[in-house]
């Protein structure tokens, strides 16, 4: 069996990575058309059900496993990373971006207690937040500019 185990946990880091991100970028993209449709209405049901699914079965697992693989990669990597500026960059957006799952979640529970008074419009540039966060991020820790 080849490769060390510094590289099997990045393997499984960016395994979490890929699911949490296709999670985060498809979830507003429902709740930009589940804002079109009124509450209450059949439609607006199933949509309640594709996102609990996408949130509690796809979303907060990745975000769990990101989370656990990438501790383990930042303890295996040891202290000096803690003075490299691409460390520091990558760690607040990666804040960010755990803010913007917390976001998510709550919009998630409003739609499902019919109380979303956001536009569609609203969903399409929240739709974006996700996707500059990713690129911020992975530039940080494949360039590591400084
Ligand atoms: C708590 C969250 C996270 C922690 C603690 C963490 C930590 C780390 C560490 C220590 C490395 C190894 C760096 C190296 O070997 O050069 C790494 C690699 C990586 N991380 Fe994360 N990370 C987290 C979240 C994320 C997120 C959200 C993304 C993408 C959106 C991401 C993308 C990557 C990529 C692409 C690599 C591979 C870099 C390479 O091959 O050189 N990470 N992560």
């Amino acid at each position: 069996m080849g490769g060390d185990l510094y590289s099997w946990i990045k393997a499984l880091h960016l395994i979490s990575v890929i699911a949490w991100m296709a999670g985060m970028l498809y979830l507003p993209r429902l709740y930009v058309y589940h804002a079109g449709v009124a509450a209450g209405s059949p439609e607006s049901e199933v949509f309640k059900v594709m996102e609990r699914r996408l949130l509690r079965a796809i979303i907060n697992p990745a975000m769990g496993a990101t989370f656990i693989f990438g501790i383990w990669l930042l303890v295996l990597y040891g202290p000096d990373i803690w003075s490299q500026g691409w460390w520091h960059a990558k760690l607040t957006f990666v804040i960010l971006m755990t803010a913007a799952h917390g976001f998510l979640s709550r919009w998630r529970k409003d739609f499902e207690a019919d109380r979303n008074t956001r536009s569609t419009v609203f969903y399409r540039v929240a739709n974006e937040v996700p996707t500059v966060l990713m690129i911020v991020i992975v530039v940080m820790v494949i360039v590591k500019p400084f």
